[in-house]
């Protein structure tokens, strides 16, 4: 029998793109082993709670630096030994402490190597290109600069900036499904 994968999925704020990774692979396809927030507020620990998922929280404020930060969350990761980390909305810059010991993808809302960083959406909508797009990529301590695993442009023709950031937000949860399913 072929070992079910086991995922960990770590987010900050709303959680929609963990609630549609709990929705479409969680537990058949993938176990979510572990929820994990920097975020005590968040609205993705509902997400967590209505669905059994084991979740962490370790608030970044209390810490007093981005390596012991990275440190305390690796070491909560490790307890659950997943195959994959997924970043589904973790807007934390990562040390190597973080990427050296964490296998993991991270989902950005633009077509990478555009608009690294936090704004990703508005800055794409505003720029001279004529498409944006979302990006799955492999995590490295270079922000927003690992390896590309999948990339889905959008078409910005006709929309108005509040189309264009639905759009991206409906697009992005499917390639982050299937960027998952692509490397597990
Ligand atoms: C998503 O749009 C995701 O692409 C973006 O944050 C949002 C989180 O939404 N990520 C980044 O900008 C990473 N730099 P969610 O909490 O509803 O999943």
């Amino acid at each position: 029998m072929v070992k079910r994968k086991k995922i960990a999925v770590l987010f900050s704020g709303k959680g929609s793109n963990f609630a549609h990774i709990v929705n479409t692979l969680h537990p058949e396809e993938a176990e979510v082993v572990v929820a994990l927030t920097n975020n005590p507020e968040a609205e993705g620990i509902a997400v967590a709670k209505e669905a059994d998922i084991p979740l962490e929280i370790v608030d970044s404020k209390a810490y007093e630096s981005r390596e012991t930060f990275d440190t305390e969350v690796v070491k909560r990761l490790q307890y659950y030994a997943p195959d994959l980390t997924v970043l589904a909305g973790f807007m934390r810059i990562l040390t190597p402490v973080f990427t050296e010991h964490v296998k993991s993808v991270n989902l950005h809302p633009s077509l990478l190597p555009r608009h690294k960083g936090l704004n990703a959406i508005e800055k794409s909508y505003n720029d001279a290109y004529e498409e944006g797009g979302v990006s799955v990529h492999w995590v490295t301590s270079e922000l927003d600069g690992g390896e590309i695993i999948l990339q889905k442009k959008v078409c910005k023709e006709g929309l108005s900036f509040e189309q264009y950031d639905q759009t991206i937000r409906q697009i992005e949860k499917e390639v982050l499904v299937e960027a998952i399913r692509k490397v597990l």
